[in-house]
């Protein structure tokens, strides 16, 4: 097992980060349409149009690209000699994509507000949380790449 994982490396590495770019997509798509949608009127072709983009992207693109993430996550991780857990940038790592996860999960819990006619959020604080995923990756990034520490 080990030395498939070993032999698989570069593409597991590939197809994770493939994976990190699908699902960043809808992180910084997805409240950019919840900026448009708060702003539309209730009832309005317009809301109907974005409800079907939102529930398309976040259930069609964003929850398949997050599951890949982790699972090909998992298996570099599991690799020998990838992960040293003495170092804290593989920890630091891990406790942003826990927030990216809980920042998809309140996506999802928002959408269903949208679905059900309910605008939970105002246009101005969908625009200022689009910025958070932004930071994280950026964080992410450095994190797996530099390992400052
Ligand atoms: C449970 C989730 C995740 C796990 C367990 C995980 C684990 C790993 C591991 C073990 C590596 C290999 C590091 C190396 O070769 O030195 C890696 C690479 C990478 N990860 Fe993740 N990761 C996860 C989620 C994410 C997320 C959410 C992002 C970005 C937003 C991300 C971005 C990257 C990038 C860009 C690389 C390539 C770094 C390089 O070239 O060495 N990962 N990941």
């Amino acid at each position: 097992m080990n030395n498939i994982l070993t032999a698989a490396y570069p593409w597991l590495k590939a197809l994770h980060i493939i994976a990190v770019i699908a699902w960043m997509a809808g992180l910084l798509y997805l409240p950019r349409l919840y900026v448009y949608h708060a702003d539309a009127p209730r009832g309005s072709n317009r809301a109907a149009m974005l409800e079907i983009m939102e529930r398309r992207l976040l259930y069609g693109i964003m929850a398949p690209a997050m599951v890949m993430t982790y699972a090909f996550g998992a298996l570099l991780a599991a690799t020998p000699g990838v992960v040293d857990w003495h170092r804290g940038w593989i920890w630091a790592k891990l406790a942003i994509v826990a927030l990216l996860t809980m920042f998809h999960l309140l996506l999802a819990h928002w959408r269903r507000d949208f679905a059900a006619g309910k605008i939970t959020h105002s246009s101005r604080f969908y625009r200022v949380i689009n910025e958070l995923p932004t930071i994280m990756m950026i964080a992410i990034v450095l994190l797996v790449v530099v390992k400052p520490f």
